[in-house]
């Protein structure tokens, strides 16, 4: 059977990660600013993660969500405190997409609404209502289309405030930081502002951290520059460093009734062993301290070279946009520079690693940036 093609490929195949490098099977080392598309958290390989998940697979790989699993407390015990959402609770699925899914459901369920208000250039995931709320046309399938959903753009209060007056919005879903979208921020007072006038229409404020959230943007979320407090706050990526697994973090404002929300496999024994490990391992090593440091140290570094347009970002979030599209830059890195990054669009490169990427690590992709762009 052949592989349904729906990636385009780089001809590399990665076998082996240790920290933030990774290797080819031709023994070829890479550094990597990608982190596998913002899911390596604590870096590859980390040996208490190695460890926890191959004690927890000796003793248990799988059993139901119709039996206590401790582990699942662990996590949200370790979450509330690392996150400051103590009061939250938690619901654990497997990816991201499945967590704003069910993000919007709930939200729906509590307020008996359906109309969603998202953002320009929005990503949500490519499931029915996930995708119905991700602003590409492209990727929404007919069967897709049902889900009323208004696209407003980011940062204009005006239009926020006229379509929530109209007091059929079921939910605001907005990204910590746009990812995809090409690394844009909603300001602090934007997000401000959605907090006031959700609270006042009964709206639920759905904050999609799945990117930007887990020590990623500096903070342990990114809408905490805000200093706000969502409904939902929606994880994924490198919540387990790789492990799938998703979840959201739910408001007090919300009663659980049995059997609305549900899953086989999230919150599984492996993956909240992950979990686990990937918070053991953010708190012990301060790896969002480090994203700050080292992510606004790049940053610096990245806003002195000429070539680049603008430098956006926050912590390890970073994305340059150029005036022409970045595809060759980005190839001349992986392949003459061995490094990995990610895009967005076509004129900008995002820069997603590891939290555990060190100064020196940075100064040594900003020596092998700085030539490729100097013999592009
Ligand atoms: C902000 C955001 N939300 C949701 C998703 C979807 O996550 P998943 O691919 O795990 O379904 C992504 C994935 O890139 C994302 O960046």
């Amino acid at each position: 059977m052949k592989l349904f093609d729906v990636y385009p490929l780089f001809d590399i195949n990665i076998v082996k990660g240790k920290g933030c490098k990774v290797w080819d099977d031709k023994g070829n080392e890479y550094q990597d600013l990608y982190g596998g598309h913002a899911v390596i958290s604590i870096g590859h390989s980390h040996p208490h993660y190695v460890e926890m998940i191959t004690k927890q697979v000796g003793e248990l790989g799988f059993y139901s969500n119709s039996v206590i699993n401790n582990l699942q407390q662990i996590v949200a015990d370790k979450l509330g405190s690392q996150s400051g959402y103590d009061d939250y609770a938690l619901f654990l699925i497997n990816s991201g997409a499945e967590a704003n899914e069910n993000a919007l459901k709930l939200a729906s369920f509590q307020n008996g609404r359906k109309r969603v208000v998202a953002f320009s250039k929005a990503f949500h995931g490519r499931t029915s209502a996930a995708v119905r709320v991700t602003d590409n046309m492209k990727i929404v399938a007919p069967i897709n289309e049902g889900i009323d959903v208004t696209f407003l753009p980011l940062n204009e209060e005006e239009a926020v405030r006229n379509e929530l007056a109209k007091g059929d919005v079921c939910a605001v879903i907005i990204e910590g930081i746009q990812g995809v979208g090409g690394i844009k921020l909603p300001t602090p007072a934007f997000l401000q502002f959605l907090r006031k006038e959700c609270t006042e229409t009964g709206t639920i404020l759905i904050l999609d951290e799945i990117q930007s959230g887990y020590g990623r943007s500096g903070k342990f979320f990114a809408h905490q520059y805000a200093g706000i407090r969502p409904d939902i706050i929606t994880v994924a990526k490198g919540i387990a460093n790789g492990f799938p697994a998703g979840g959201m973090l739910i408001s007090p404002l919300f009663a659980p009734v049995y059997g609305q929300l549900g899953t086989t496999f999230g919150g599984n024994h492996l993956a909240c062993a992950a979990a686990i490990a990937v918070l053991d391992v953010m708190k012990e090593e301060n790896l969002v301290q480090n994203a700050a440091t080292v992510g606004a140290y790049l940053k610096q570094e990245l806003e002195k070279i000429p070539q680049i347009k603008e430098v956006r970002g926050q912590g390890l979030m970073i994305g340059m946009e150029f005036e022409e599209p970045v595809k060759d830059i980005r190839r001349k890195l992986l392949f003459e520079e061995k490094v990995f990054t990610g895009v967005s669009g076509t004129n900008v490169i995002r820069l997603l690693p590891p939290l555990c990427l060190t100064l020196a690590e940075a100064d040594l992709f900003l020596t092998r940036f700085k030539k490729v762009l100097n013999n592009n």
